[in-house]
């Protein structure tokens, strides 16, 4: 049988991402072993006795680098040879679904998180496989993105959604987005659900979210329909 994949994130904030693998549906995906997640801090990993993991920036500047010998050392620890290093940065490739369903084919993910005003270049050069960005904004700390990235991959993962929930109407998997969702009660404060959801029609149904998803897609996201062109 296949090995569940495994999840290494490097970070001096372990605890940010406690809570987020202990709860829901990543947790859940835990206890039936269908991913494994380790949380690896590269404090761990220095030598001197204020256990430094960042220094100033070499030619001046406001700021602190990250040091590249306990990053190293901290993804050394745990990688194996089919491990794909995730660099998270302002400057990587866009995250999107394509790429999380690339990613939720691999057996083993290092997510290495930056902090202060970065990391060292080598660190970049000399350990990353790959880099990713999850916007066109700049946060503090990279475990944050780290989290974004590794909550869209693992809901892609066989199993840790149910037939229920699945994520094949999702925004994006086909290249549109998802038609309106409606739950009970039919009518709340003078909004009604719309007739053909209730009606018990499968085949009306399924053309009126058809529909929904076009209009939905054309009206706030016509670059994905450009791109769905052949
Ligand atoms: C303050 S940022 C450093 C930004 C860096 N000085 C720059 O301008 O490119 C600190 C860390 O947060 C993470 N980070 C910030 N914004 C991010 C984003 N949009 N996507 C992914 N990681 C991000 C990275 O790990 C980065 O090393």
């Amino acid at each position: 049988m296949k090995e569940a994949p495994k999840i290494d994130v490097i970070t001096i904030f372990p605890q940010m991402l406690r809570g987020f693998t202990e709860e829901s549906i990543l947790k859940r995906a835990v206890q039936k072993g269908l991913v494994g997640f380790r949380m690896v801090d590269p404090r761990a990993f220095t030598t001197d006795r204020h256990a430094t993991v960042d220094d100033r920036p070499y030619g001046g500047g406001p700021g602190m680098v990250m040091k590249p010998d306990p990053m190293f050392a901290a993804v050394e620890s745990v990688r194996t040879p089919a491990a794909r290093v995730i660099l998270m940065t302002p400057q990587g490739r866009r995250f999107d679904q394509a790429l999380a369903q690339t990613l939720s084919n691999e057996q083993h993910l290092i997510f290495v998180c930056g902090h202060y005003e970065g990391v060292d270049e080598r660190i970049r050069t000399g350990l990353a496989t790959d880099e990713i960005s999850i916007g066109d904004y700049v946060l503090t700390n990279g475990t944050l993105a780290a989290a974004v990235v590794i909550d869209a991959v693992v809901r892609l993962l066989p199993g840790v959604l149910g037939a229920e929930d699945s994520a094949a109407d999702d925004s994006f998997s086909c290249g549109l987005l998802e038609y309106p969702q409606y739950t009970r009660p039919a009518e709340f404060r003078g909004m009604k659900v719309p007739d053909v959801l209730i009606s018990g029609n499968h085949e009306e149904i399924a053309r009126w979210r058809d529909e929904q998803a076009r209009l939905r897609t054309e009206t706030r996201r016509p670059d994905l329909l450009e791109r769905k062109k052949p």
